[in-house]
């Protein structure tokens, strides 16, 4: 049960700081240390546990660095993360389980690496192209910024690498955000930081980081359609979450036209995900609502509405409720869905056994008294301290 092992968890921190204080400190563009997935600490360097699924794209290489999938063969990760250009088949991607011993994992060998040769240069940009043997076909994308409009604002980061400054490796996904630092701040920190291909992220006060073993990894936000869209690659930082030394990683929006062009001549072509046609099933018409909710930790109720329109009578007794919500303990949450009169129809009451991730469901709803059109309700509470998400999706069909 999750919230026995976060006691055991706080537990293992208590040693694991002991033994992470006695490490000696990273360096910045140290050799990635080598994963070990059998260490585990829950959470340092300010981060947390990443829900299954909240960032499907994200990959670990063998060597000891993160990555993003950029195309159903190709990995974008550092360039320091990787030796040359060339045929490799030495790399192993792990993708599709924040554990890395999870039984959702996918993994995939190498089978070429494009290394960017400008990297050493004072304009060169840190990133490569790792392409897989074989696809994973139908994996999830992490698309890349082509502008600077998203060089700004909160990012968010997430990698399997050390959770404090010298520490292990992790065997589950951690995630933090930090904010947008500009390079004439940065440089305060980093003289010769090359600003034209590198952007700077991090806590003034520090505590919040990537840090070894995170290199190659996607530092990302949402974009006007709410959408993750890529604009960073961990690169390299004077330790970890040090006050006063932000985060470096490479600038996606600068690079972005080498990447896509190196892509498409590997094969991978473009990270584009064809529009997603909603297929009517027979007999049904379906209306969604894809924006994101946040559902407040132990907090009042939130909806995701859904507006119903053109359809004439009552909604069926088979009104169909496709539910898509990330969180990292499901048994918190207490799920109706509500009718445009306000009569509230129970999907999903809290169980505080049911420790496991998201609510991924279909539920049927016997809504025949209710009129149609107007609008609809799914209405979500999490009902116990801790853990924490987010409605994705919610689809009505009638
Ligand atoms: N170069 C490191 C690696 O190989 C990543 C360092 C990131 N450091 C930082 N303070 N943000 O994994």
């Amino acid at each position: 049960m999750k919230r026995l092992n976060r006691l055991q968890k706080a537990l293992a921190l208590a040693v694991g700081t002991v033994a992470a204080a006695a490490a000696v400190a990273g360096q910045a563009i140290a050799a990635p240390p080598s994963s070990d997935p059998g260490t585990m600490q829950p959470q340092v360097v300010g981060g947390t546990r990443a829900a299954q699924g909240e960032f499907p794209f994200m990959v670990r290489l063998s060597m000891g660095c993160g990555g993003a999938m950029y195309a159903d063969n190709l990995v974008l990760t550092a360039a320091h993360c990787v030796n040359s250009t060339g045929n490799n088949s030495s790399i192993t991607a792990t993708y599709g389980d924040v554990d890395l011993q999870g039984s959702s994992r996918v993994t995939r060998t190498s089978n070429y690496v494009y290394r960017n040769p400008g990297y050493s240069t004072s304009t060169g940009g840190d990133w490569a192209l790792i392409r897989l043997s074989s696809p994973i076909t139908g994996a999830a994308k992490l698309k890349i910024a082509t502008t600077t409009e998203y060089d700004s604002g909160t990012f968010t980061i997430a990698g399997w690498g050390a959770a404090s400054e010298g520490g292990a490796q992790q065997r589950y996904l951690l995630k933090a955000q930090v904010p947008f630092v500009a390079d004439s701040s940065c440089k305060s920190a980093y003289p010769s930081l090359k600003s034209a291909v590198e952007i700077c992220a991090g806590y003034s006060q520090g505590g919040t980081d990537t840090c070894q073993g995170d290199s190659g990894g996607p530092m990302f936000r949402r974009d006007n359609a709410n959408a993750w869209i890529q604009v960073g690659i961990v690169s390299y930082g004077e330790g970890c979450a040090r006050p006063n030394y932000p985060g470096v990683y490479s600038q996606v929006s600068a690079l972005s036209s080498a990447i896509a062009a190196k892509a498409t001549e590997l094969g991978g072509g473009s990270t584009t995900t064809p529009p997603t046609t909603t297929t009517q099933p027979p007999n049904g018409r379906v209306f969604e609502n894809a924006n994101n909710v946040n559902i407040p930790d132990a907090g009042a109720a939130i909806y995701s509405d859904v507006a119903v329109s053109g359809i004439s009578g009552n909604a069926p007794s088979t009104l169909k409720v496709d539910v898509d919500i990330k969180h990292t303990y499901r048994g918190d949450l207490v799920i109706d869905l509500v009718a445009p009169d306000g009569s509230a129809y129970r999907l999903k009451s809290s169980s505080t056994s049911d420790s496991a991730d998201n609510v991924l469901a279909t539920y049927t709803v016997n809504a025949s008294s209710e009129a149609a059109n107007g609008t609809w309700r799914l209405k979500v509470q999490d009902t116990y301290a801790q853990d924490t998400g987010y409605i994705d999706n919610v689809k009505l069909t009638f």
